[in-house]
């Protein structure tokens, strides 16, 4: 069976020069980044101008307290949002300036996203949980059912295909959430306080997995955590939210 793919940038990139900061590895940079809420009396800003840039490869960590703006800056960045003002660039393509059909693409296969709540749909199995997104994206049958089988394998549940979510502990369910988001094989993967609801030993089974992921596929991973343990122990650098403004990006001074 053919391994993950690594896209064609990634290949032959050593992990050294992936993460240098030269403006040609930038594969995300927010410029600028402001998100208002209009509620019915007030004004909610959830992001105050915020400019961040990821390095391709890179495994970066999102903290700040409680309504900071993580997840608004994760949910612009996946462009399941659209900001105030400002832009995301991705991989240096301006996500405002895409065309709904290179949206589409981008939403499916540039970037796969994993939540605290993993989202599984209750009433299918395993496999096919994981075969969904690749029904909306143009593979194959037969593809499908490799690749299903080989990102369960790299989650280590391939014993598990016919199961339902119910049927799974908390960690089983987020390594499956974890396979439908990689069955794409995306550059990105961004992940949204993905063991909020897991104890601290399988926290970290999953945060080893990421770290697979990110190390042996060259996956970009932002992930967001109240864990600065977690934090310190798997990511290369933590940026720091508070107030909808990044007052520290932890890259080295
Ligand atoms: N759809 C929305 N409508 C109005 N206000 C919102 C909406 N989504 C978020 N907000 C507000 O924007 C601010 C930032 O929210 P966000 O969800 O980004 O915080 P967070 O840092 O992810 O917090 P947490 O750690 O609790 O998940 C909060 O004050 C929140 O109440
Ligand atoms: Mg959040």
């Amino acid at each position: 069976m053919e391994p993950f793919s690594t896209t064609e940038s990634q290949a032959g990139a050593s992990q050294e020069w992936a993460k240098s900061p030269s403006p040609d590895n930038i594969i995300i940079l927010a410029q600028d980044l402001w998100k208002t809420y209009d509620m019915e009396a007030i004004q909610v800003n959830a992001l105050c101008g915020v400019t961040f840039s990821i390095v391709r490869g890179e495994y970066v960590a999102i903290m700040g307290p409680s309504g900071s703006g993580k997840s608004t800056l994760m949910n612009l960045i996946g462009c399941l949002d659209r900001p105030t003002s400002g832009a995301v660039i991705v991989q240096s393509r301006n996500l405002a300036e895409m065309t709904p059909l290179e949206l589409a693409r981008y939403r499916r296969q540039t970037v796969g996203m994993v939540f605290q709540a993993f989202n599984l749909l209750p009433r299918m199995t395993l496999e096919e949980n994981v075969e969904l997104p690749m029904r909306l994206a143009e593979v194959s049958r037969p593809e499908r059912a490799a690749r299903v089988r080989e990102a369960l394998e790299r989650v280590h549940l391939e014993k598990r295909l016919t199961h339902r979510p119910g049927e799974l502990s908390g960690g089983e369910q987020q390594r499956a959430s974890l396979a439908r988001a990689l069955v794409n094989r995306p550059q990105i993967l961004l992940a949204d306080e993905p063991t909020g609801n897991l104890d601290s030993s399988t926290s970290d089974e999953i945060l080893h997995l990421l770290r697979e992921i990110n190390q042996s596929l060259g996956v970009t991973m932002v992930m967001v955590t109240h864990e600065r343990r977690l934090a310190e122990q798997f990511a290369d650098r933590i940026a720091v939210m508070s107030d909808g403004k990044l007052t520290s990006d932890g890259a080295e001074a």
